[in-house]
């Protein structure tokens, strides 16, 4: 089977990208660590069509060469803010409107098969730290929780893989199934 080029892929240009209209999510990224990690996630979140992302705290902002070698430009095309406060970043979208949402393994979370978006609301979806996860104040912030099923032996996913299941899984929901 036969590959497509780049010419097949007909990808739209980063203002057309801005104009275009984006899938109902925020991603907060509270505290991540690692550059490839959020170079990575700013990469998802285009393929995605997200709204924005939040950078908080020691979450390290563009322009920055360690982060560009994952998000190969996608810095561009993806708004972001930074606030050094991560429940900060929770009250302000709560203003607005956001529904908020811990993407995180914890005793009362919702498993992600079983969560249903609704095509009238607007999700801000918080990811954690490498080590620590979400922190325990913003924990202690949100509306909900949705947790990934794992199934091997290892305790949890590499956090911009839980980025690209669960912002999928509402692609799918909200855009490609009515
Ligand atoms: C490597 S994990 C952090 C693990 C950390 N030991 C903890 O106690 O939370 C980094 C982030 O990935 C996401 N994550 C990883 N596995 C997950 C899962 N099974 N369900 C939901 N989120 C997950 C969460 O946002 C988490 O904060």
């Amino acid at each position: 089977m036969q590959k497509l080029t780049m010419t097949d892929l007909n990808r739209v240009g980063i203002d057309e990208f801005k104009e275009q209209d984006k899938l109902p999510v925020v991603v907060i990224l509270d505290n991540v660590r690692s550059m490839n990690n959020i170079g990575s996630a700013f990469r998802t979140g285009d393929g995605f069509a997200i709204q924005k992302m939040i950078l908080c705290g020691i979450t390290a902002q563009p322009p920055h060469r360690e982060i560009e070698k994952t998000a190969i430009g996608a810095t561009q095309s993806v708004d972001w803010e930074h606030y050094e406060n991560t429940v900060d970043a929770v009250r302000a979208l709560r203003n607005e409107g956001y529904v908020i949402i811990a993407i995180e393994q914890a005793v009362e979370s919702v498993m992600l098969h079983q969560f249903k978006p609704e095509q009238d609301k607007k999700y801000a979806l918080i990811f954690g730290n490498e080590v620590n996860g979400v922190s325990d104040e913003v924990m202690a912030e949100i509306d909900q929780c949705i947790e990934i099923p794992q199934f091997g032996t290892k305790h949890s996913f590499n956090i911009v893989i839980s980025a690209g299941i669960v912002l999928w899984d509402f692609y799918a929901k909200l855009r490609l199934q009515g």
